[in-house]
């Protein structure tokens, strides 16, 4: 079964916002995944670097390569036609020098067929790095608020723009990302009422994720949503399905027949 429509592209994603048609994205790090979500007919399909929380087993998103995110953003692209593939750049991949940046940016479109790629932050360095990279002819998605690769300086995973002068970094952050040429904003992990204030002062669309519903579109972790695992989730997480039990079960059947000889029966053997 498929729910697609037409592809998502950039402009299309303007318009929806124009139009107050809320946008979808999810994460998805490898092609069964990405041909469910495609099938659904999610809009973005976010190559996150989660993957190394969730997938590789890290314990934040530090250690992820531009070689992981590469190879991962490749198999979402085979399983993926209609949805928009944006590459998440992994810390120290761009936050070092423009040049790099530019050549890890094109590096996700010309070798893993993204159609662009997310950054992390919005220091005076990072906004001229993304200038770059759009002026060279690649997409930028921003993300600011809480993001996971400075999980040192905001001492873990806390919620920002709790105070005034906190939420007025974030609130000219937004305008000044825009003024660069980013297409659309992730905003992670802060008030409600910030949110909403930074929608409706950009034009570009707005992605939340823990920001309330107000944004343009909603971001989740698609392992979260569908409680892949057992552990704590943050309160933003809605589960929409709790996958982990019924696999815990299944496995555990499977070892069991094998132990006990009943698997394979004859109905799975060529008799
Ligand atoms: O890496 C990621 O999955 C993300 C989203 C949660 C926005 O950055």
């Amino acid at each position: 079964m498929s729910l697609s429509q037409d592809k998502v592209t950039i402009p299309g994603l303007r318009g929806m916002k124009q139009k107050g048609r809320k946008i979808t994205m999810l994460t998805a790090y490898d092609y069964p995944t990405a041909m469910l979500l495609d099938a659904v007919g999610i809009d973005i399909l976010l190559v996150g670097d989660s993957l190394g929380m969730v997938v590789l087993g890290y314990e934040n998103t530090l250690p992820v390569t531009m070689e992981e995110m590469l190879h991962h953003t490749r198999a979402v692209k085979r399983g993926c036609k209609r949805g928009l593939i944006v590459g998440d750049m992994p810390f120290l991949s761009f936050n070092v020098k423009s040049e790099l940046a530019i050549e890890n940016a094109g590096r996700f479109i010309k070798q893993a067929g993204a159609e662009g790629v997310k950054l992390e932050g919005a220091s005076e360095s990072i906004v001229m790095i993304i200038r770059n990279i759009v002026q060279a002819g690649i997409s930028v998605m921003g993300h600011i608020g809480l993001t996971p690769q400075m999980i040192h300086q905001m001492g873990g995973f806390k919620i920002q723009g709790k105070d005034p002068e906190s939420a007025k970094v974030i609130f000219e952050s937004a305008q000044r990302l825009q003024d660069a040429g980013i297409f659309a904003l992730v905003l992670e992990g802060m008030p409600n009422d910030l949110a909403k204030k930074v929608t409706e002062q950009l034009s570009i669309p707005t992605i939340g994720i823990g920001a309330g519903p107000h944004c343009d579109g909603q971001v989740l972790v698609t392992h979260d949503l569908l409680g892949f695992s057992e552990s704590a989730k943050p309160k933003f997480v809605k589960e929409y399905a709790s996958l982990y039990p019924g696999m815990f079960e299944a496995v555990k059947s499977f070892k069991q027949e094998v132990l006990e000889g009943s698997f394979p029966s004859d109905e799975y053997s060529y008799c």
